[in-house]
């Protein structure tokens, strides 16, 4: 459920898990408006729907109207996760940061513990994966953002969680990075957060949450400053998809054959 909801790739990808584990199983994009989204909701049990993912703008929404919480939905305060019982209930999961930290540390191989992360944006996607990334046990996490007070409410919220602290682009300078992750929306208009030269370890990697063009304008700046180890949220948006996956079916499908069928359609 999202809107907008046409570029969705989650029917190909769960029709693929489906396909590999056996699951019968009929998993469709829905387009909601957004002044319906409650009715539409709590409708769906009634139509035989066991469950649904939800997307933009109605992660936050959708959260509210469960009647039990996952951790990781509690601390993000938003779901993209639900899962309808027989008796009413309605469970919100938040998969999106187990699917980012699934896709770095199992699929790419970089480590989240005792590195030093910056995290840029602090809006909602920041937030849903902040709790799973200090979770890996970072030596330091910054989190930067274009309105500064926003990143400082972040920090805040979670510093009982680990060692997060908040910068201003330009306070970065001087500072080095073994991860950047970009969490802003700012690439699907094709722009890019003002981020300071030399912050990336030569060693380090930068990865952009968003799949395909959206995420050039992050990773074009990554390779101008020599940074090899570069990747879109292809493998996160899987991940975190299989992480639905397997809430609601019991079972994990093979991640790997399905990131390399979406890799070869963009
Ligand atoms: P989402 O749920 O996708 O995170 P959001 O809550 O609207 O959406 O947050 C968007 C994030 O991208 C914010 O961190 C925003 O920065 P501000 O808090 O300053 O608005 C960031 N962002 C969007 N466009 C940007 C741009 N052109 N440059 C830098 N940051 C940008």
């Amino acid at each position: 459920m999202g809107n907008p909801i046409a570029h969705s790739r989650s029917p190909f990808i769960h029709k693929m898990f489906a396909g590999q584990t056996g699951q019968l199983m009929d998993y469709q994009a829905m387009l909601v408006d957004p002044t319906q989204f409650k009715q539409v909701l709590i409708n769906l049990p009634s139509h035989g729907v066991r469950g649904a993912n939800i997307t933009l703008p109605f992660k936050e929404e959708a959260y509210k109207h469960a009647t039990t919480t996952g951790q990781a939905a509690t601390l993000a305060g938003a779901a993209n996760t639900l899962s309808f019982s027989d008796n009413g209930e309605i469970r919100a999961d938040n998969t999106d940061g187990k699917g980012l930290v699934q896709d770095l540390t199992h699929n790419l191989n970089i480590p989240i513990s005792a590195s030093r992360v910056l995290l840029v944006g602090a809006g909602g996607g920041a937030r849903g994966v902040l709790g799973p990334l200090l979770d890996q046990g970072p030596e330091q996490l910054v989190i930067a953002n274009r309105t500064e007070e926003r990143a400082q409410q972040l920090a805040l919220a979670f510093v009982k969680l680990g060692p997060v602290q908040f910068r201003s682009f330009d306070a970065l300078k001087g500072m080095q990075f073994d991860l950047i992750i970009n969490a802003t929306s700012a690439g699907l208009s094709g722009l890019r957060a003002p981020l300071p030269d030399g912050i990336v370890s030569p060693s380090g990697a930068c990865y952009d949450m968003i799949y395909g063009p959206g995420a050039e304008p992050f990773l074009n700046w990554a390779a101008q400053q020599g940074v090899n180890n570069r990747a879109d949220g292809t493998g996160m948006l899987v991940e975190q998809a299989a992480e639905s996956f397997t809430i609601w079916r019991g079972t994990r499908p093979d991640t790997r054959p399905v990131i390399n069928a979406l890799k070869r359609q963009t």
